[in-house]
């Protein structure tokens, strides 16, 4: 096991009616904030408006800013860096799902940054060290931003949609109440298990010995995964399952996971470059990309495969044929995601190969770094990849 720091700086308020308190927490930073939301999901739930009551009983005062995309663009960062120096915010609160928690840590880095935003996610300036303080109210258990110190924008000319990391941006809070995704459309529910259990799956496949303990932790956060999202599905009111789906989803995400191990990472560098240009939803392009993959670096270490088909799929040890039983962890997890709804391959996604050179080369920024830790891979082996993602 590797050496590492543990601080996970977000509250958690978690469970029904929880939104409520937004007001009286948000007022312990800030009495003037900037309310940051999507299209129209958590006004027609009526989200919004207790929100809104929330803050004013609570004497917050706050200017809105709607609109955040799916992939969030970098134009509408802009607009919110705009208003909050105008404003004089003091604190972002994102209400709704990864794209608008992405938004807001965006804009809470870039009012205090007197340069473009944009470079702290092409590396062209270090991480920023301070950003106004984030809150957020989540709606879909999903992509982990409620208690990650991540933010993926798009920058639409070019279609680059890029990862920022850096401990400012952790929300100071998040509230979870799993009632608030009993809105959900079924595939949205589907393509947020599939970001969930890729956010578990990259810690997974690591090349760091004796992690049994966290190996142990990874295994049963993807077991309960595998449970329960089929009964959300099945009842998409079923408080108790949304709960245990909506606390996993934050789990996956927030480090705790991948302490004294190094995760990989390559999945999502490879989805990022198709949500970036064919806007399809970040879960849905990991359900393409990931068993691809598997297949791919399967005989990097084919145990750690067989453990994981073994231990989260089921599927017994072949002391004779391991490879055998890799291979038939990869057809379950497939299997899994198909009942769920979602496809497995590009062309489900209406995506042809006819830019997989194009997005290769991308997402290896034209062959200056590899990608991945567990196995580094080359534009090649990226577009090998999706080819065999077809
Ligand atoms: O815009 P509205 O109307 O709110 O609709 C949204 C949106 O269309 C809808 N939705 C959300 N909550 C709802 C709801 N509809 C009905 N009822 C509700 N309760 O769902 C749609 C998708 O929302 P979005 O926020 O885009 O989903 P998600 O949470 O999956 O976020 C995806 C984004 O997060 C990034 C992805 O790349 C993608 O851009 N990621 C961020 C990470 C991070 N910051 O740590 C890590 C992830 O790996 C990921 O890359
Ligand atoms: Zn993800």
């Amino acid at each position: 096991m590797n050496n590492f720091v543990f601080n996970l700086p977000t509250r958690i308020f978690f469970g029904r009616g929880m939104e409520n308190q937004v007001g009286v927490e948000t007022a312990r930073y800030s009495k003037k904030i900037l309310l940051h939301f999507g299209g129209s999901s958590a006004s027609k739930s009526g989200l919004l408006g207790r929100v809104r009551a929330s803050l004013a009983a609570a004497g917050v005062e706050w200017v809105e800013l709607g609109g955040v995309k799916p992939n969030p663009a970098l134009s509408l960062v802009y607009k919110g860096i705009e208003l909050c120096r105008k404003e004089r915010i003091g604190l972002v609160l994102a209400v709704g799902g990864g794209s608008v928690i992405d938004s807001s840590k965006a804009i809470a880095a870039g009012t205090l940054y007197s340069g473009d935003v944009w470079d702290f996610y092409t590396g062209k300036a270090e991480p920023p060290k301070t950003a106004l303080p984030v809150a957020t109210i989540l709606t879909i258990p999903a992509a982990g931003s409620e208690s990650s110190c991540g933010s993926v924008i798009t920058k639409e000319e070019g279609a680059l949609k890029r990862p920022l990391n850096a401990d400012c941006i952790y929300p100071r809070f998040s509230i979870l109440d799993p009632e608030l995704a009993f809105t959900l459309p079924e595939n949205q529910i589907a393509n947020g298990a599939a970001d969930i259990m890729a956010h578990l799956m990259e810690r997974y496949f690591t090349n760091v010995d004796h992690v049994e303990f966290s190996d142990r932790l990874i295994e049963a956060t993807l077991r309960t995964v595998v449970a329960v999202a089929p009964r959300v599905l099945a009842d998409k009111t079923g408080y108790d399952a949304w709960a245990e789906l909506m606390w996993a989803g934050a789990i996956a995400h927030n480090n705790l996971l991948d302490r004294g191990r190094v995760g990989d990472w390559a999945s999502h560098d490879i989805e990022h470059e198709l949500s970036g240009i064919y806007d399809i939803a970040h879960g849905a392009g990991l359900a393409v990309v990931f068993p691809a993959w598997m297949k791919y670096n399967l005989r990097h270490d084919i145990p750690r495969f067989a453990q994981f088909a073994f231990r989260v799929w089921g599927v017994e040890p072949d002391g004779f044929e391991p490879e055998r039983a890799a291979r038939e962890g990869i057809a379950r997890l497939e299997a899994f995601w198909k009942s769920l709804g979602l496809s497995v391959r590009l062309s489900g996604l209406g995506i042809g190969l006819d830019r997989a050179a194009e997005m290769a080369r991308k997402c290896t920024d034209a062959d200056s770094h590899s990608v991945g830790q567990f196995v580094h891979l080359t534009s090649a082996d990226i577009e090998k990849i999706y080819r065999l993602a077809e």
